[in-house]
């Protein structure tokens, strides 16, 4: 078939997160420049399964890049070659006939294996958890110059928001910091009114937990802003150092 490609796949395939796992190898047929990376993927997997084969394991949901459930590292890169898109926006004109592309999980002690490609993100939830919420009624929605909010907090707010908890910044820190992720979701809070009874707690809980599931220190190698998908900003990790200095100055008086 003239304009599609044939590829080379190798595939981290792992049975769970107990044993150990390796690169296999597949080679795919007649792909349409136009599908995205996951439909390429859905192509190998019905192709595997008509075979009697395992099918490859690996998470999605929404395919339009707000989930934050598709989760590869291609070619050593998460997400992919292309910057600010998800693993379900990237397109296969990205590469050419013939290529061969190496696609592993995300790797992280605080992200085991579940099988293939899907990795369990639960030490997210429990992050968030944590503190990552209001629990003040904010009733129903307020004409907008009842509250007043600088404009730059609000955009700031708006930008930290966009964080969809990939866990990209976590896969691709030599570390494995989650403090992209976790500065995105201080942030998001400490710089709006309704974020301000639980401000203090909020961030010192939210980082206990962090080092509690194993996340590394951050050691500003800028690698987690290049990979993230929505453009989260290195900014919010200096908001949430001062946020948690602050609040440990506070928590000492
Ligand atoms: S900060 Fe970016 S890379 Fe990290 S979880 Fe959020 S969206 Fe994904
Ligand atoms: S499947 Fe939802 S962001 Fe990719």
């Amino acid at each position: 078939m003239s304009g599609t490609m044939n590829l080379t796949l190798k595939v981290w395939k792992q049975k769970n997160k107990d044993t150990n796992g390796a690169l296999e190898t597949y080679q795919v047929k007649g792909i349409s420049p136009d599908m995205s990376f996951l439909e390429m993927f859905d192509v190998l997997n019905e192709q595997l399964i008509s075979e009697g084969k395992d099918p490859i394991a690996f998470d999605h949901d929404c395919r339009e890049g707000i989930c934050g459930m598709c989760s590869m590292f291609i070619n050593g890169r998460a997400h992919g070659p292309k910057e600010g898109i998800t693993t379900c926006q990237l397109h296969m004109r990205s590469f050419k006939d013939g290529d061969t592309i190496v696609v592993e999980p995300w790797r992280s002690k605080a992200f085991p294996v579940i099988k293939d490609l899907a990795v369990d993100r639960s030490s997210f939830d429990r992050v968030i958890a944590a503190g990552g919420f209001v629990s003040v009624n904010t009733g129903n929605a307020k004409d907008a110059n009842n509250i007043l909010v600088p404009k730059d907090d609000a955009d700031d707010a708006f930008n930290a928001a966009a964080c969809i908890g990939c866990g990209a910044c976590v896969a691709t820190c030599k570390n494995s910091s989650a403090m992209l992720f976790v500065s995105a979701k201080v942030s998001q809070l400490a710089l709006l009114p309704q974020g301000q009874v639980e401000r203090e707690a909020r961030v010192l809980n939210m980082v206990a937990q962090m080092d509690e599931e194993g996340f590394g220190n951050c050691t500003n190698t800028g690698a987690c802003e290049v990979e993230c998908p929505k453009g989260i900003s290195l900014e919010n990790i200096a908001r949430m150092n001062r946020e948690y200095y602050g609040a440990t100055l506070k928590s000492k008086k």
